[in-house]
């Protein structure tokens, strides 16, 4: 953001300029905070005070056409130099604990969530970190630190309020959508980024698109606006989520391709749901291979295709994963005629990745 101030400003020729700002900061007359400005033929010096008769003198010497303009003047502001939050907590923590301060966290729309190590878990370092971030991250207004890991059916983290506005509602964008997100009530990662992205390019035509664990939305809504012509049907049994995910159909325009539904993606493949897709995405890495079921019934009889998300654990490997997908797939009596993509997409935990696979079932 440019900010502007006004000062008394020093007109002087370009082509003494230079002589001029030199005197001028011998002087101690410049005002350091504000950007000279180009104009024409000259250059109008920002000023902290008009100079004395004497001063006047000698810059008079030097350009005896120069012009003091007191009419207030308008400059650019110079920005201080931004400090980094490693600088900010290195100032206020003891030496003893530099090597523990945390050098990366999530940032979700205006609202930051950390990890805090161990070794600075406790409400003072809480308090440093939380300040320190908002005050080297200004588009951050909510800081939040994770007090446990990812659990429950709706796969939901605890938080806790570390600084700034208490509150775990904000506004997301990603790729041109916009998402309305809260982090205490329904799941959400920005880690996925690219992988939703993905996903939205590779549909096309008139797909029909069952995200059996759409959460708030980040893989259906994107293939609504990319793709016209889909009809994404988007299941969730958090009902947070799924109002959430209604609110991020409408404020993207996409209530006709887009088809929020509360309820078990089992029940629902069961129901509603029963051999209409092409196209069948199970973001819920923990337990989608129980799922397997639910995904081969949504499927149309003539096949489509699979996005798998599982997890792996060292020393589990990505051969194993693919066997146990198989054989899922096996006891629904269909089968995988292609692995179109595998990708280890991020690790969760140590030794623990996220991993994707693309299946064409047949
Ligand atoms: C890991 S989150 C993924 C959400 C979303 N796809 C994303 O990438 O942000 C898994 C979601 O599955 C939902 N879920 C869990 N069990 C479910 C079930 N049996 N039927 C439908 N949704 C379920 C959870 O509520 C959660 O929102």
């Amino acid at each position: 953001m440019t900010t502007m101030q006004s000062a008394v400003g020093l007109k002087v020729p370009k082509n003494l300029g230079e002589k001029i700002i030199s005197l001028a900061h011998k002087l101690e007359i410049v005002n350091k905070t504000l950007f000279i400005k180009s104009q024409s033929d000259h250059l109008l010096i920002p000023l902290i005070r008009q100079p004395n008769e004497n001063e006047l003198s000698q810059l008079k010497d030097i350009a005896p056409q120069l012009m003091l303009d007191k009419n207030d003047e308008v400059f650019v502001e110079k920005r201080p130099a931004e400090e980094t939050l490693d600088h900010a907590l290195k100032r206020q923590l003891p030496p003893n604990l530099h090597s523990s301060i945390p050098h990366s966290f999530d940032i979700v729309g205006d609202i930051a969530v950390i990890e805090i190590p161990s070794a600075l878990n406790n409400n003072r370092y809480k308090d440093v970190i939380g300040q320190a971030i908002l005050r080297t991250h200004k588009h951050i207004k909510s800081v939040h630190a994770k007090a446990g890991a990812i659990n429950g059916v709706y796969r939901i983290r605890d938080l806790t309020y570390i600084a700034g506005e208490n509150r775990t509602q904000t506004i997301y964008n990603e790729y041109n959508c916009k998402y309305h997100v809260d982090l205490a009530k329904a799941y959400f990662s920005p880690r996925l980024s690219q992988e939703h992205h993905r996903i939205a390019t590779l549909v096309n035509g008139n797909e029909v698109v069952a995200d059996l664990f759409a959460g708030v939305g980040p893989f259906a809504v994107p293939i609504g606006k990319l793709c016209p012509k889909t009809r994404v049907y988007a299941v969730d049994i958090n009902p947070d989520a799924v109002e959430l995910l209604k609110l991020n159909v409408k404020i993207n325009h996409i209530e006709n391709q887009v088809y929020p539904l509360l309820g078990d993606a089992r029940e629902l493949a069961n129901s509603k749901l029963r051999g209409i897709a092409d196209r069948v995405i199970m973001n819920l890495p923990e337990t989608a291979i129980d799922f397997i079921d639910a995904a081969c019934q949504t499927l149309k009889p003539a096949g489509g295709l699979i996005h798998f998300y599982g997890f792996t654990r060292k020393p589990d490997t990505i051969d194993n994963l693919k066997t146990r997908l198989t054989s899922a797939i096996e006891q629904q009596h269909r089968k995988i005629t292609a692995f179109n993509f595998i990708k280890n997409v991020r690790e969760t935990a140590p030794y623990e990745q996220q991993i994707v696979i693309d299946t064409q079932i047949h």
